[in-house]
């Protein structure tokens, strides 16, 4: 069997409808500050979600430095974002404070993603017992969010500098590249040969990905329908006729 390399589902992913329809996205989100504050804090939340799903599924004994080193790295992408989203929120007096629902921008569709990928690769996994189960799904689930996170963050970095945006995602970007080689080795020992779920692990994750735009794009074209009323209710109102 050939070496395992998570990099042709990076490069699959970047070919995919998808990628098209999140710089559209990006576009509508970049200009408008209170908005990607929001954004921006949902992907910090997201970031932390991972950490916490780490912390809990890894247990002492499996852990060693490049686990300790992913679990940091992850959590310093968690800050890093959560100052950027600050940053923003205080420049446009978007409340982005915690990681609520109404402080970011489809936050509970982001966490939600998480929480469906990580059921799916329960059920994958079913066959293994304790232990291994635990760490097995902590390969898959880290798998397939690596290929989602070097598939999103070179399309948001590449977006931030079109809009001369005052911030960069390039050092998460050279983080995760790392984290997908180590996922792509690990994989390779834990799963086995037949790779037991990869696959169907990450068709659900396109599919959960893709929910999570949706989401995120309704939230968009709701807050500026509001905005856009709110700006129309303010305009003077003309006299008929005159
Ligand atoms: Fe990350
Ligand atoms: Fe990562």
């Amino acid at each position: 069997m050939d070496v395992l390399s998570l990099k042709r589902y990076v490069d699959a992913r970047a070919r995919h409808a998808d990628a098209r329809r999140l710089e559209d996205l990006l576009d509508r989100i970049i200009p408008r500050p209170a908005l990607h504050a929001r954004f921006v804090n949902t992907l910090a939340r997201m970031e932390y979600v991972g950490v916490r799903k780490m912390l809990k599924s890894r247990r002492a004994e499996r852990l060693d430095l490049d686990g300790l080193q992913h679990l940091l790295d992850e959590a310093v992408h968690a800050l890093r974002l959560k100052k950027a989203a600050t940053a923003l929120g205080a420049a446009s007096a978007a409340r982005v404070t915690t990681f609520s629902d109404a402080d970011t921008l489809a936050g509970d569709a982001g966490e939600a993603y998480f929480q469906a990928l990580d059921r799916r690769a329960e059920v994958a996994l079913a066959a293994l017992e304790g232990n291994d189960r635990a760490e097995a799904n902590y390969l898959l689930t880290s798998a397939a969010i690596e290929v989602r996170a070097q598939s999103f963050y070179p399309i948001y970095e590449q977006r931030l500098r079109a809009h001369g945006a005052p911030f960069s995602v390039s050092a998460i970007t050279k983080d995760e590249d790392r984290h997908l080689e180590e996922m792509s080795q690990r994989l390779q020992l834990v799963l086995g040969d037949e790779r037991l779920g990869l696959e169907a692990v990450l068709a659900e994750e396109e599919l959960l990905y893709g929910r999570f735009l949706a989401e995120a794009e309704a939230a968009v074209g709701a807050s500026l329908s509001l905005g856009l009323s709110l700006s129309l209710s303010k305009e003077p109102r003309r006299a008929v006729g005159g």
